[in-house]
């Protein structure tokens, strides 16, 4: 997401997104897929699957632009005459584009112009059918209309081969952008996360590399580059995006985590440890814009690539006091505070609360492009989210995905946004119960490849003789399993409630547990008292010294009978299963 700016009260608020794209080239994937995943970060983002029906347009036709997050008018443009399908992200011929904010150097904001990243995006994926189509429209469309969004990292994807694309406008100097696309390499992952990774690229190879003709003039221009260098040393993220503590420590360390779970090389976390601490940040400290994979990556390995927190790495912050009495990665923020004169950061994790939705894009070659491209689309925090399938040819989004069922000021129950919400909320400061759900998550995903099979066998089939049915087929699918996945959330979440209510845990005593009927509360249940770590304890200890401690044993007669009077409906006689009292 870009920051934008807003006006309310007169007061010209500027709000940061932040947001990752991790990426794995066809060779690299399972099933020889391109896929890419994508979680847009933002605490005022209200998730929801956005549809732009396939349209025919008259000559002379325009369309209006609004800025993506601002929803400002900026101006119209020229339609073209036949438009695709777009579900979310993905078009109907198996073509995705992502995005990450870097923002870069500020003297290149506010350009002229009316194209915004998000526009830029969404009119890309109505007009092209392959990754480099779309690197084309991107071009054109900066050149004709302008520019007027931050520097982004751009995933440009096709069932054949992946691109990131970065682009930074020219301020108030020239209209439109600079940019350089380079593809990622078969067999390779890569990514970025709010810090541009393109620095050197080679200027003669057009397969793999495109660029803006005025990439290096344009930095020469406003003084960021020395024309007597040679241009192969033209570095494009030192020059409009150089590295700096927060590029490393809180967006490239994102990346670094997902590639290192996955590199071929067992050598690379450890390697790139103290550039992503901040320790080492200099150009010559950084990451490989991608990296060979040593193991096949499934769509369903890349939702859990999401779930990431840094466990087990130098980052994991789940030992420190910050991380509450649960171990939860979880820290409210701001990313950035104070204690006396030092400032101190929280780790920006891949799987963050502020999320209004993520997805994985999954691109196959070999089924028609309708069918073969599938958004695995989930809403809030991907640490949780459930991931559903939605097929580039739907025709329509489901109700609890769709805007106007709730809002980011109105908790729907029938909203995917507030259900996936509640239960993240529930789990942050009960992180023990986190990784079952996550676990629970992922196997409803799943069960989804598994229905998919079957599915996708019958849509591909009828789609041979009326691709309008098939594709019908699919979408009414594709639908009410999202439908069910919103109803399933809520479930969890009583589910949740009920077993940790309280501070307790909370379970059946059994088949022959008291039960007093409806009139008098029901079944009595066991309720056992979990208490927290010894670690925990040793802190309390170290706050308080003596304040809490008892002068007598609890074993003592007057004691431990008063304490058995204290802790009511909760002592259970483990010969009879009766709860005491
Ligand atoms: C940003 O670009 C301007 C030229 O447009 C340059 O003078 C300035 O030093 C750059 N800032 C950074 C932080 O690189
Ligand atoms: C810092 O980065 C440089 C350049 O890559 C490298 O030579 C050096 O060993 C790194 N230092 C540490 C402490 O990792």
């Amino acid at each position: 997401m870009g920051a934008y700016k807003a006006a309310i009260a007169g007061l010209l608020l500027r709000l940061c997104h932040g947001c990752t794209n991790l990426i794995v080239s066809p060779g690299a994937s399972a099933d020889g897929s391109t896929l890419f995943s994508y979680t847009a970060d933002s605490g005022s983002l209200y998730g929801t699957l956005g549809h732009y029906p396939a349209g025919k347009h008259q000559p002379g036709e325009k369309r209006q632009i609004w800025d993506w997050d601002s929803g400002k008018y900026l101006g119209e443009i020229d339609e073209v005459p036949y438009t695709y399908n777009v579900i979310g992200n993905l078009n109907e011929h198996g073509l995705a584009i992502g995005e990450t904010t870097f923002g870069g150097n500020e003297t290149l904001h506010g350009g002229t112009g009316v194209m915004d990243y998000g526009n830029l995006i969404w009119i890309t994926l109505q007009r092209s059918k392959t990754a480099r189509e779309a690197i084309l429209t991107f071009d054109q469309l900066v050149k004709e209309y302008g520019y007027v969004s931050e520097g982004e990292s751009f995933t440009i994807a096709d069932p054949h081969e992946v691109w990131i694309l970065e682009m930074i406008g020219k301020g108030h100097v020239e209209k439109g952008a600079v940019w350089v696309a380079v593809r990622v390499p078969d067999g390779h992952v890569s990514g970025h996360a709010n810090q541009a990774r393109i620095q050197q690229f080679p200027l003669h190879d057009a397969d793999h590399c495109v660029y803006s003709s005025d990439v290096i003039s344009f930095a020469e221009k406003v003084g960021l580059w020395d024309p007597q260098r040679p241009q192969e040393e033209f570095s494009f993220a030192d020059t409009y995006d150089p590295i700096s503590f927060t590029g490393a420590r809180l967006s490239d360390a994102r990346v670094w985590s997902f590639l290192s779970a996955v590199a071929a090389d067992r050598s690379f976390e450890k390697s790139y440890e103290s550039y992503v601490l901040g320790h080492n940040v200099s150009a010559r400290a950084r990451m490989p814009l991608s990296i060979p994979s040593g193991v096949k990556i499934s769509q369903v390995d890349l939702m859990s690539h999401m779930r990431n927190h840094y466990e087990g790495t130098a980052l994991d912050s789940r030992y420190d006091v910050g991380a509450g009495d649960s171990s939860s990665p979880f820290r409210v923020r701001p990313l950035v505070w104070s204690d006396g004169d030092q400032q101190y950061v929280h780790e920006r994790n891949v799987g963050t609360q502020q999320a209004g939705w993520n997805f994985v894009a999954q691109l196959r070659s070999w089924l028609p492009g309708p069918i073969g491209g599938i958004l695995w689309f989930g809403v809030d925090d991907a640490s949780f989210s459930v991931h559903a399938p939605f097929h580039g040819g739907n025709t329509r989004v489901p109700r609890s995905y769709a805007d106007g069922v709730g809002d980011a000021l109105h908790y729907s129950q029938d909203s995917a946004f507030w259900a996936f919400n509640t239960v993240a909320n529930f789990l942050y400061p009960r992180w023990f119960a986190a990784e079952e759900v996550m676990a629970s998550a992922r196997k409803a995903e799943e069960t989804f490849v598994q229905q998919l099979r079957a599915e996708e066998l019958a849509a591909g089939a009828l789609y041979k003789t009326n691709p309008a049915k098939a594709i019908e087929l699919l979408t009414a699918r594709d639908a009410s399993r999202a439908n069910q996945v919103v109803k399933d959330e809520f479930a969890l979440f009583g589910q949740l409630m009920v077993t940790h209510r309280d501070g307790f845990h909370i379970s059946s005593l059994g088949p022959h547990a008291p039960n007093h009927g409806g009139a008098q509360g029901g079944v009595v249940p066991k309720v056992e008292e979990v208490g927290y770590s010894t670690k925990w304890y040793d802190r309390i200890v170290k706050d308080t010294g003596d304040h809490y401690k008892m002068s007598t044993s609890p074993t003592s007669p007057l004691d431990a009978a008063k304490l058995r009077t204290l802790s009511k409906g909760t002592w259970v006689d483990s010969s009879t299963h009766e709860v005491i009292v």
